[in-house]
């Protein structure tokens, strides 16, 4: 009587294997699930919870490597191994299939050796593998919104806390910092989450078709007005209004947005009658408004009411260690949604991440990863892919001076965002004096709100 071992691994297998092997693998604690078609491999995978997967690739024949690697690129989690007749390896499009799609291959008659070496292998890096799921899905925080550092942990709790008040909301940043994912989790944790969330970008619209679009018009308000139109604003009546860009906001405009932001009211384009909207306005900017004001480009009474509430999203360079996460979040998600398999990061890669300074923030690190996912060869990310070749590869140890700076950097934005920007509050924390931490925060690319 074979003794099995209490702690069984299971692989799933489409494929043929004698008995004596089949009995020699259970002994060492293989248990070998067989599964008749391809078809079936993917219900066998999740109904036996196995993570290593054997399929004998036959002769090569072309539809089937084609199928196999489909079925491949949907399982990403999975590692593959593959059992070929050792004639087949002479075939171009099976050896290109393994190389790029399999963990490792073993050529039939099956060695039992050989199988469970394999098997072994398999399944540990698949014990490996897969954190990059439960690593991204460990970082993700609201609505899609990924990161563990201090800075984000901040800004989401800001945001929950803002988020049920219904009062305007002010979200500054830099390109590429989030600001559209913050409005949206701003309302989605708001009452009206039932309600629409309208998003309107101020500067893409041309001066002339602001107010129709914000306000709407009645018909032959103007030439071409050949109907009556519903404005934006009104459109999020019960919900959200986003106005991106808020700075490209025409003068006129934003006569017309303070009135709505006092009085609740909107008149629309060709007629004088006041509407009643109950909508609550999230705006964002990437700009200085508060200079926008200095310089007479926008109003500062609309300013003030705008800025009741301000939510500040940090760079991604304030938040080093989010870029990881963030790059194994893209990462999955593109792979899964290209349908290829990637394994990961080369070293060379991860560091280059940490090492770039990131100015186009998470839309980069984003548009970065998604080339490198199409690009990548062999199932690993490297540097050249992610485009970041050219940098600093050698990057490791931190220098002195560089890690003072990083840790000043941290260090003070962490007291900003608890003082709220109030620099002279955060000055005297940090027990420096106010024109220090204005000197230090320019050095240290710290942007004051
Ligand atoms: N923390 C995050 N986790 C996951 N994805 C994120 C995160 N922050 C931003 N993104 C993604 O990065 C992209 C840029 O974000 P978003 O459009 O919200 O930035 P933005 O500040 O509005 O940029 P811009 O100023 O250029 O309009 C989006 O696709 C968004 O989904
Ligand atoms: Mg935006």
């Amino acid at each position: 009587m074979t003794t099995v071992p209490i702690a069984v691994r299971s692989f799933i297998h489409l494929g043929a294997m004698a008995e004596g092997l089949e009995s020699s693998l259970l002994a060492s604690g293989w248990q070998r699930i067989p599964v008749a078609t391809l078809a079936h491999v993917s219900a066998a995978l999740r109904k036996a919870g196995s993570r290593v997967a054997l399929v004998d690739l036959g002769d090569g024949d072309a539809t089937r490597l084609r199928d196999v690697a489909a079925l491949i690129s949907r399982h990403t989690d999975v590692e593959w191994l593959a059992q070929v007749a050792p004639a087949a390896l002479d075939g171009a499009a099976l050896r290109e299939v393994i190389y790029s799609s399999f963990f490792d291959f073993c050529t039939a008659p099956l060695d039992v050796e050989r199988l469970r070496a394999a098997l072994g292998h398999a399944w540990g890096m698949s014990e490996l593998g897969p954190r990059v799921d439960a690593k991204s899905q460990a970082g993700l925080g609201l609505g899609g919104m990924v990161g563990e550092s201090p800075a984000i942990r901040t800004l989401l709790t800001q945001l929950r806390k803002l988020a049920p008040i219904d009062v305007p909301i002010l979200i500054t940043g830099e390109s590429g910092t989030g600001k559209e994912i913050a409005a949206r989790n701003l309302h989605a944790l708001s009452p009206r989450k039932d309600a629409p969330f309208i998003a309107i970008n101020c500067g893409g619209l041309s001066e002339k078709l602001v107010p129709s679009e914000l306000f709407g018009h009645e018909r032959g308000a103007f030439t071409g007005a050949t109907a009556r139109k519903i404005g934006r604003i009104e459109a999020a009546a019960g919900g959200t209004v986003f106005l991106d860009e808020i700075g490209d906001l025409p003068l006129d405009a934003q006569a017309n947005l303070l009135r709505f932001l006092q009085e609740g009211t909107i008149e629309r384009v060709g007629s004088h009658v006041s509407i009643k909207v109950d909508a609550r306005v999230i705006a964002a900017t990437h700009v200085d408004l508060e200079r926008a004001v200095a310089e007479d480009r926008f109003r500062q009474d609309l300013y003030y009411r705008l800025n009741v509430l301000r939510l500040r999203m940090p760079p991604l360079r304030e938040r080093d260690s989010d870029v990881e996460h963030l790059a194994r979040y893209f990462l999955d998600r593109y792979a899964r949604e290209l349908g290829i398999r990637i394994r990961g990061y080369s070293l060379a890669a991860l560091r280059a991440l940490s090492a770039h300074p990131w100015p186009g923030n998470v839309r980069e690190l984003m548009n970065r990863v998604r080339r490198a996912v199409v690009l990548c060869e062999g199932g690993l990310i490297r540097p050249a892919d992610l485009e970041l070749d050219g940098e600093r590869e050698d990057a490791r140890m931190l220098s002195l001076d560089e890690a003072r700076a990083h840790a000043e950097r941290e260090t003070i934005v962490r007291c900003l965002q608890e003082t709220r920007f109030n620099v002279s509050e955060c000055a005297r924390r940090l027990q420096v004096s106010r024109v220090t931490l204005y000197r230090l925060c320019k050095k240290l690319e710290v942007s004051l709100g």
